[in-house]
């Protein structure tokens, strides 16, 4: 069993920040979410009620909606409490002005056992950090939405105590997460650099007007979306056979999107304020219907995803046992 971080400060309260912080309250954690303006809070906790009310996650864990927010305190700027505090995870903005700043005041405030997980999708944090943070900072990275996907990245800098990674791990173990512990820091650690291959070549086969999004979108669901949760992306090689794979390596010449990641689509429908779902349109049109119903519908369906995989993933690990 891990250790129990009893009170845990999240600060950011956006897309990741208020997702982690239902994570961690439905967890049985006493939660600090902090952000900058009540506005965004008053947002975050709007949207943590609503994924309660939507999905009844709080039932998985034998609980009541109510007694699962009455964990989570919502903070305008960091107090003095932080000496009070086991874990902070820093959910700021990718800046690294921002995350620069909230290293150096944690510093100065910070408990000297609290651990700081960042959730940074690509930042080399560990160079933003003061001296008395480096042991005891590492990467989480957590994957959107934080109260559904599973997966966590652990990524230690060149400084950070082994300890402190296992301490986290254990811990959020006991939250039923997949915690992979990567040796060292890389961009995008395993799954955005994935992603990120991924849309080079999506972005490409639009561009070029090989393939419609929509297209593109039907062939991954009826193919990928199919094959991932069973073989992986490394097994399935496996069952293709490796020496047909190093074929088509050998073979005709594919010529993969490489260099930049600039697409001019992307850049053009950007201009245009077609953000996705959040501004109605992005590559689809989802004017008519409002954000939270889309989430809601989105993450209905990624729930049902996540427990038939969650089945193989606990069978997988008790053979392992
Ligand atoms: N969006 C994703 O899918 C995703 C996935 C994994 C990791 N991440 C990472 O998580 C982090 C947060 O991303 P996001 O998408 O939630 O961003 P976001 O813009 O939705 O939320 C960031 C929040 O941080 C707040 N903030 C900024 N500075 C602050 C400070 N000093 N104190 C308190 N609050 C502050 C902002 O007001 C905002 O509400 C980033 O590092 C990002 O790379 C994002």
């Amino acid at each position: 069993m891990g250790e129990k971080f009893k009170t845990v400060t999240v600060i950011g309260a956006g897309t990741m920040g208020h997702g982690i912080g239902l994570l961690f309250a439905l967890g049985g954690c006493s939660v600090r979410l902090v952000d900058l303006s009540r506005e965004r809070l008053d947002r975050a906790l709007k949207l943590i009620e609503s994924h309660l009310d939507g999905l009844k996650l709080h039932r998985e864990y034998g609980l009541e909606a109510d007694a699962v927010l009455a964990r989570i305190t919502p903070e305008c700027g960091l107090d003095e409490s932080l000496p009070g505090v086991d874990l902070v995870v820093e959910a700021v903005v990718e800046k690294a002005a921002a995350k620069r700043e909230l290293f150096q005041h944690l510093g100065r405030r910070l408990g000297a056992d609290a651990l700081v997980a960042s959730t940074t999708s690509y930042m080399d944090v560990f160079s933003l950090a003061p001296e008395g943070l480096q042991a005891r900072l590492l990467i989480a990275h957590f994957y959107n939405p934080a109260y559904i996907i599973p997966l966590v990245e652990l990524v230690p800098g060149p400084k950070t105590d082994p300890a402190a990674v296992v301490r986290l791990r254990n811990f959020l173990e006991t939250l039923k997460l997949t915690c992979i512990s990567m040796k060292k820091y890389i961009p995008g650690f395993i799954i955005n650099r994935l992603q990120r291959a991924l849309g080079r070549e999506i972005f490409h086969l639009i561009d070029a007007g090989i393939a419609d999004p929509a297209e593109i979108d039907r062939a991954a669901k009826a193919s990928l979306a199919i094959r991932l949760p069973v073989m992986g992306v490394v097994a399935r090689y496996d069952f293709a056979g490796l020496d047909a794979t190093l074929n088509n390596i050998k073979g005709e010449p594919v010529h993969l999107a490489s260099g930049s990641d600039r697409s001019p689509t992307l850049e053009r429908l950007v201009a245009e304020g077609r953000l996705g779902v959040k501004t109605g349109r992005g590559f689809f049109d989802w004017s008519g219907r409002e954000l939270e119903d889309l989430l809601r519908q989105r993450d209905l369906r990624l729930l049902q995803v996540r427990r038939l995989m969650q089945e193989w993933i606990d069978r997988d690990a008790r053979k392992g046992d």
